[in-house]
């Protein structure tokens, strides 16, 4: 009987009518579509079913629950795809498994949480976006592709896309921070840089636009916690990076494990198909996160197992990851009458869809090529790259009395905290298949960046989270020997990401009193802090001379943060995320609403606490070089536009230091009235110019009606007559700034 089916298999593959051929230059869609046809006329259910199954292998944990006979159900044709499973040996034996032991041979996907770099790790996706580079930010998926594509995969659960307003909240760590324009930009430039032109390019892999919606709405900044937002909110901030996701080709999405207004997302009908199919026209397929369908029942939305897959797939999942609920209850619901066949097909279809465009039916082994893995990982190529993009996500947030850089003849450095000499942190959370044992140290960079006369004393200080405070005194007095200290600190790699929330934002454990004694030398401080999410540290600002973000900076932290500390890169990235002074302060961010009684440090009856300033520690879009820039002569086109006009926007940019360097001119707008209240900032441009000390350029930006649009007191998208703000300049709070009349 197998053979017989292989032989249709193999013959409708010759014959090209299904053939299993991946789409060729210029294979339309409809090929495409009669292939995927075929093969689901020879499927039984329980092999449809099969396809909608995902199962994670051994290889990595990434949730509650592990799968043991996997590969029993792959033999047995129950699973579509596997993941958590990488290298050409192990791949290709499960592929094996499906393709030669099943009854009708059909390849399986592979995927993996693909981040932020496979084996040579970036930075993670929050520092990369605080490049503000989406060329740079492109590139990195790009490298992550071809790297995980060398080692068996096709398939990555990346861009998360999530907006994050909330720092308590460790997968913020994860995505492109608060603002929407800057998210929609990042997660166009991850699907580009994943997915590259073609999806059977064995050096390409489809993205995943992830946690389909709202996750980062959590409410107290805790993971999985209940999101209760309007439907305006939800469509202007959290659904415009899923769109622009959409639009740039993503071939997947993954639903989260959240609520909305009392929906969880996994069994959301109105999100997964009102939404993202029909008004969005989405052509990929939807897979759930780590067993987010049986969660409905935790929910309170389903009675049971059944009946959360009975919603789920009728709401639009097409793919259930690790919660074997198709696996186990949906032949039941379809005899029940409680999901069509029909429903089942669409969702087949899908899934044998992209295998097709993956070029897996042409060649199940395409992505199993011994040469690839051994020649196109960590290379020198993807290594330099990673220190580039690396010093591009340093964010230079002091630096008193232009302390930095520092002369690489120094003659003595002090080195010290937890942080300095630590390996395993530097490639954060999500690292995939990273190494951190090749990672370089931040103290291995400083070695390497000064003069072999500079003397540098370490001293680790204390640790990362805990209360031994007995090694604070050798700290103290190797800065007391030292010119100046160089203070590394910051979070623990897991103290952010998944499941990685914190209440208090401060630094862990005794650090702050490690640098409290260390400034107390009266040695000037230079701090490079690590962490997957802003910290509140107004102190440690406050008194260290200066300071660097550089979030976990990936494999090549210790050559970017040395190159940034002795001025082989002027720092130019900016926060992609609000620093709030204190907890208290949680949800602060640049693009509030203005109140009726907006702050006012005068008037005792305004909008603010009595035990903190109301503006940030640092905020969005903030970012120092090392050497300045003047804004001037800032333009409009026009006093007055149509909703059929372009608006130019003219500003001066001058490097008035002595230090080439880069700055990412930032355009935001605010609608002084609507017929809801508007932000009082929206962030709708950035443009990134390199000067030489001494040189201005001129930069242009376009506005029209369109760029002003939201969702009225209708929810209709739509612009509105009536007087707005153009703000231009370097980060959220210092813009020049004109009027403009939208008629
Ligand atoms: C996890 C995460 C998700 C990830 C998936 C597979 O629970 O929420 O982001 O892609 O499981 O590892």
């Amino acid at each position: 009987m197998r053979k017989l089916y292989i032989a249709i298999l193999f013959l409708v593959v010759i014959s090209g009518t299904f053939g299993c051929k991946g789409p060729k230059n210029g294979d339309t869609d409809a090929a495409i579509e009669r292939r995927v046809d075929s093969v689901l006329k020879l499927m039984t259910l329980e092999e449809k079913i099969g396809q909608l199954t995902l199962f994670t292998s051994d290889y990595d944990v990434t949730g509650p629950t592990m799968r043991e006979n996997y590969k029993e159900d792959i033999k047995a044709g129950k699973v579509g795809a596997i993941f958590n499973a990488y290298g050409v040996d192990y791949v290709r034996e499960l592929q094996r498994m499906a393709v030669e032991e099943t009854r009708l041979g059909i390849p399986l996907i592979f995927g993996y949480d693909v981040i932020h770099g496979h084996r040579t790790i970036f930075p993670i996706s929050l520092g990369e976006s605080a490049s503000w580079d989406t060329a740079m930010v492109r590139k990195a998926a790009r490298i992550a592709a071809i790297e995980a594509t060398a080692e068996g995969l096709q398939w990555t659960f990346a861009p998360m896309v999530d907006i994050a307003r909330d720092p308590r909240w460790g997968r913020i760590s994860e995505g492109a921070g608060e603002d929407v324009f800057l998210g929609q930009c990042m997660a166009v430039a991850r699907v580009k840089g994943f997915q590259g032109n073609r999806l059977d390019d064995p050096r390409t892999m489809v993205a995943c636009a992830k946690h389909y919606a709202a996750y980062g709405a959590a409410q107290a900044g805790r993971d999985y916690h209940t999101v209760d937002i309007s439907e305006r909110t939800l469509r202007e901030v959290y659904l415009p990076p899923f769109k622009a996701a959409v639009d740039a080709g993503v071939g997947t999405f993954m639903t989260s494990f959240n609520e909305i207004a009392g929906v969880p997302s996994t069994g959301n009908r109105y999100l997964l198909t009102d939404i993202l199919r029909k008004e969005w026209g989405f052509q990929g397929f939807v897979v759930t996160d780590y067993t987010s369908i049986n969660e409905m029942v935790a929910h309170g939305f389903a009675k049971d197992e059944k009946e959360a897959g009975e919603l789920a797939i009728n709401a639009g999942v097409d793919m259930d990851m690790q919660g074997a609920v198709y696996y186990n209850y949906l032949k039941k619901s379809i005899e029940e009458g409680k999901v069509s066949m029909a429903t089942v097909d669409e969702a087949v279809r899908r899934v044998l869809r992209m295998k097709f465009k993956l070029g897996l039916f042409d060649n199940p082994y395409l992505y199993c090529n011994k040469q690839r893995e051994q020649n196109e990982i960590m290379t020198t190529e993807h290594l330099a790259f990673a220190r580039d993009m690396a010093r591009k996500s340093i964010v230079l947030l002091k630096n008193e009395a232009q302390i930095l850089p520092l002369s690489k003849e120094i003659k003595s450095l002090a080195v010290i905290g937890p942080l300095a000499d630590n390996r395993r942190e530097l490639i954060g959370s999500w690292s995939a298949a990273g190494d951190w044992s090749k990672a370089v140290t931040i103290l291995e960079g400083i070695y390497g960046a000064v003069s072999p006369a500079t003397k540098i004393l370490y001293a680790r200080g204390c640790n990362i989270n805990d209360d031994t405070v007995s090694f604070i005194s050798d700290a103290v007095n190797k800065a007391r020997q030292a010119e100046v200290v160089i203070l590394v600190v910051g979070e623990a790699h897991w103290m952010s990401g998944e499941a990685a929330c914190r209440s208090e934002l401060g630094l862990p454990g005794v650090q702050q009193q490690l640098a409290d004694a260390v400034i107390a030398t009266g040695k000037p401080v230079v701090t490079v802090l690590l962490s997957g999410r802003p910290l509140t540290i107004p102190q440690l600002a406050q008194k260290t001379r200066a300071l660097l973000a550089a979030w976990f900076p990936g494999t090549m932290a210790g050559h970017a943060v040395a190159d940034v500390l002795f001025g082989e890169y002027n720092p130019s990235a900016k926060l992609p995320v609000t620093f709030p002074r204190s907890v208290g302060q949680i949800p602060i961010y640049y693009n509030m609403k203005n109140t009726g009684r907006p702050m006012d440090p005068n008037n005792k009856y305004t909008s603010k606490y009595l035990d903190v300033p109301n503006d940030p520690l640092f905020p969005f879009g903030y970012g120092l070089s090392y050497t300045t820039f003047e804004y001037s002569d800032l333009q409009l086109s026009a006093e007055k536009i149509n909703a059929s006009d372009t608006l130019y926007v003219k500003v001066k940019v001058k490097n008035t230091g002595k230090y080439s360097g880069e700055e990412t001119v930032q355009l935001y707008v605010r609608d002084l009235v609507g017929s809801v209240t508007r932000p009082v900032k929206e962030l709708k441009g950035f443009y990134k110019v390199f000067l030489q000390p001494g040189e201005e350029k001129q930069v242009t930006f376009k506005l029209t009606a369109n760029d002003l649009a939201f969702y009225d007191i209708h929810m209709k998208f739509t612009s509105e007559p009536g007087d707005f703000i153009v703000f231009v300049g370097g980060d959220s709070q210092h813009c020049l700034q004109k009027g403009f009349v939208l008629e």
